[in-house]
């Protein structure tokens, strides 16, 4: 059976974006950008995503174009012995990201259709009580979650090619467009100023241990890196592709999405007098309060929340493909079989998860709720232990492999290489494990 490839070279870049962009941009980055002190952690994260970011990103495209297999088949091709284990880390994070990510991709449904039926644009509404009594509810959020798991599944059924480049091609312009859109309306807002002085103002003493390993991990999360998805979409590459270029595409559009997504939220979060560190709901909260404020904001409103349900679902569709793509390579299933089997495993994770907000908020596992605990395991722990060890291997182990890949076997010029190859050999490995360790025990 011949492998399935992308359709077009730009078809790679923007299905590799519509995986990086997703709900980490949108919904995870303001967040966190609240949650820990504001601009000095934006600076943080961007010194994080153009360093380690980027050279992991071109290794896992590195790695996956020469093996042609998914993240465990690569390894053991290009080297076998331990480093496959690599691989199953990824393959399981991908299925335990899923069992959240489905989840508040279903929120992006529900709130597009809160938009349209009017619960969400009525005067004087309480937007922070709307939505934890929304997530709290045993059922709501439940149906959504199926809903968008399905979504999911009915995309990567039709494989690599047929329905994933089409749709980003439309969608992610269209996300952009409407991003500025926002923006503008945003820092319009009376008393937006000092939110974007908190956004980009940067307070350095507010940089601390866990601020570093927050950035980190959302560097990985947001690029789609550590976890083999990069691997996996690699694999699906023709050798006419330059890796280097890809990555500065895929890494720019990341970041500037996650930029822009923070330039609409802070500014409403401070107009409307929203604590900037609410965490998970900041977004889902601040947002339907400035579509209120505009002229058609309930079709603005709708269409931002349809979108960022696009947006999630590029993502969510290449955390099925990393597991699929391993049983299909691997165990020699069937791409339907794969998908539906694997799908509905990762649907039943995001039961406790959706729960885990509501009716069952009190039951924790090591003092975390269970949707807090995946998100805690993979991005502060798979991903950046996934990202180390994948430094390690492109830069000690498979060099030769790497160099040919990233120069396309000496025709393309990569003038960073020899600074690329200090990144995997040194700089990376060493600050992610110093920045584990320190934000571990610290
Ligand atoms: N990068 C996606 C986001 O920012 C999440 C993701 C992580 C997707 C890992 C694939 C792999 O939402």
């Amino acid at each position: 059976m011949t492998r399935e490839h992308w359709g077009s070279r730009l078809g790679f870049i923007l299905a590799a974006a519509g995986s990086a962009v997703g709900l980490g941009n949108v919904w995870k980055f303001p967040y966190l950008v609240g949650q820990n002190g504001g601009a000095a952690f934006v600076v943080t994260y961007l010194v994080l995503v153009l360093t380690i970011g980027a050279t992991g990103m071109l290794a896992e495209m590195a790695i996956g174009r020469a093996a042609q297999r998914n993240p465990v088949g690569a390894f053991a091709a290009l080297k076998g012995g331990f480093w496959p284990v690599t691989g199953y880390l990824g393959v399981i994070c991908g299925f335990l990201i899923l069992g959240f990510y489905s989840v508040i991709g279903g929120w992006t449904i529900a709130y597009t259709v809160k938009m349209l039926d009017g619960t969400l644009t009525a005067p004087g509404l309480d937007f922070a009580g709307i939505f934890s009594g929304f997530v709290a509810d045993p059922l709501e959020p439940l149906l959504y979650h199926a809903v968008f798991m399905a979504l999911t599944i009915g995309v990567v059924l039709k494989g690599v090619a047929a329905g994933i480049e089409r749709w980003n091609k439309i969608l992610m312009p269209s996300l952009l467009v409407l991003l500025v859109v926002l923006i503008l309306r945003a820092v319009t807002l009376d008393g937006a100023m000092a939110g974007v002085e908190f956004y980009l103002r940067p307070d350095f003493s507010k940089i601390n241990a866990d601020v570093v390993l927050a950035a980190l991990s959302q560097a990985f999360f947001s690029l789609s890196i550590g976890m083999g998805a990069m691997i996996t979409y690699g694999s699906y590459l023709t050798r006419d592709q330059n890796l280097p270029r890809s990555t500065v595409m895929v890494v720019g559009l990341d970041t500037g999405v996650a930029i822009l997504a923070g330039l609409i939220v802070m500014p409403a979060v401070f107009a409307f007098g929203v604590a900037p560190g609410a965490g998970p709901g900041l977004t889902f909260i601040t947002l339907p309060g400035v579509f209120q404020q505009m002229p058609g904001g309930m079709l603005f409103g709708a269409a931002f929340f349809l979108l960022l349900l696009f947006a999630a679902l590029t993502s969510s569709v290449s955390l099925l493909e990393v597991p699929v793509a391993y049983l299909i390579d691997e165990l020699k299933v069937s791409r339907r079989t794969a998908v539906l089997v694997l799908g509905g495993i990762a649907f039943l994770i995001g039961i406790p998860s959706s729960l885990s907000l509501g009716i069952w908020a009190e039951f924790k596992l090591f003092g975390l709720p269970f949707l807090d605990l995946l998100d805690f395991i993979t991005s502060k722990l798979i991903m950046p232990v996934g990202g180390l060890l994948m430094c390690l291997f492109a830069g000690w182990v498979v060099w030769p492999v790497m160099r040919r890949e990233a120069t396309n076997d000496g025709t393309a010029r990569f003038l960073l290489l020899p600074v690329w190859n200090w990144l995997l050999k040194v700089v990376a490995p060493a600050a992610i494990a110093w920045i584990l360790i320190q934000g571990l025990i610290g």
